[in-house]
């Protein structure tokens, strides 16, 4: 068993909790503020029980020093002080004077959100390579480290790992939350179905290897269906292809034919806009100019047929090109029957999360979780360096 927040006496302690505010921002505005809304819970209880609070957080990824503009994090300052109705204070500097004052000024019931940890990535990946000084200084700034960014625990980064090996540490309420919730999907009931959606299929390989073990059905739906389809020799005309993974997907389906279930039909357009003429197709009569968008009618009955006997559901990435409005319909329609089933329903990777929010299904799902990769790794098996980190009670 691990340690969590509540076995710590945070009064008048420096408290750091490391959060996932890696939230998607377009045009200088937060997108979707979930996985802000969903850290509130540890962030008050810290303040409730007077902690000088010291928030982290990676946002985006950091390769060079261009990235750091568009990547910082004073737009979640600012989201936060509203959810919280009082000031963060923020510290523009990941180290040094200006972070150690604001910390060293901090009273109990205040809060701090330092810049973005990735920031320490250029140069020399000191973050994303936990880098030993790093993590002791981090750690340095404070007496407690709670970890409570659920999404970033299958990283070991000095932010999580680093900190956590120098300080007193548990998981907080959100990680607690999470780990109760996905642990159905270790050893699950049957019928298990797995859908996956999203572009690549290379992100994905290693789940639907271990997953192709344990789950009776994947369906698999959003981009990464064209390259299974191509690997059964169907023209898939101008759709995305993830051409490395074409004898994977060949090997997957010559050895589970009858765990894999593909679209049938499809949205198709001859451009990659929200703007052209769209026609529904099976998946064998596509035009060698024309893309694939959408699940067609066909596929979502296929797909609602499949849900009809699962006893639980894992569901990662969109079915078709969803931050388009005219390729929601087969997302929605999956969804709507998703949470008519009697199955345990879990949702796992922002963009499922958040078509579910937008479509007012998100409240009626079993779990919808705030981790992406992370959840994909949990299913797999493999242990959380961020959760294993943390101290034991
Ligand atoms: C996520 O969005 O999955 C987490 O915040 C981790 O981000 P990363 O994949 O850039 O490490």
């Amino acid at each position: 068993m691990k340690k969590t927040i509540r076995d710590y006496d945070l009064n008048n302690k420096k408290v750091i909790i490391r959060c996932d505010f890696n939230v998607p921002i377009k045009d200088g505005k937060i997108t979707d503020d979930n996985r802000i809304v969903q850290s509130l819970t540890t962030i008050k209880y810290a303040l409730d029980n007077g902690a000088k609070l010291i928030l982290m957080s990676h946002l985006g990824r950091i390769k060079e020093e261009e990235d750091k503009a568009k990547n910082s994090l004073i737009l979640v300052a600012n989201r936060l002080s509203e959810l919280l109705g009082q000031p963060v204070k923020f510290s523009h500097s990941t180290r040094g004077e200006e972070l150690e004052n604001l910390v060293n000024s901090l009273n109990p019931g205040e809060v701090l959100l330092m810049e973005n940890t990735r920031f320490e990535d250029v140069p020399g990946k000191k973050e994303s390579g936990n880098d030993p000084e790093l993590g002791a200084y981090w750690a340095s700034l404070g007496d407690v480290f709670i970890n409570d960014a659920f999404g970033t625990c299958h990283r070991a980064h000095a932010s999580n790992v680093g900190i956590a090996s120098n300080l007193p540490s548990g998981l907080g309420f959100l990680v607690e939350k999470e780990v109760n919730a996905l642990s159905v999907l270790v050893d699950p009931s049957h019928p298990f179905v797995v859908i996956l959606g999203g572009s690549k299929v290379s992100d994905k390989i290693g789940v639907i290897e271990n997953l192709v073990k344990k789950a009776d059905k994947i369906i698999i739906g959003g981009g990464m269906a064209y390259t299974f389809l191509k690997a059964k020799g169907i023209n898939i005309g101008k759709s995305i292809l993830d051409e490395e993974n074409i004898e994977f997907c060949k090997g997957i389906l010559a050895n589970y034919p009858e765990k894999i279930v593909l679209p049938v039909d499809n949205l198709v357009t001859k451009e990659f806009s929200n703007d052209v003429e769209s026609t529904i197709k099976d998946v064998d009569n596509m035009g060698e100019d024309e893309m694939g968008m959408d699940i067609g009618p066909k596929s979502i009955e296929l797909f609602s047929n499949v849900l009809d006997s699962a006893k639980i559901v894992f569901w990662n990435g969109p079915l078709g090109v969803y931050e388009m409005s005219k390729f929601t319909n087969g997302t929605e329609k999956v969804l709507e029957k998703l949470v008519s089933t009697q199955a345990t329903t879990i949702l796992g990777g922002g963009d499922i999360v958040a078509a579910a929010t937008n479509l007012g299904y998100k409240e009626k799902v079993t779990h919808a979780s705030t981790g992406g990769g992370v959840t994909l790794e949990f299913m797999e098996g493999k242990e959380l360096p961020g959760v294993v980190s943390v101290n034991d009670k």
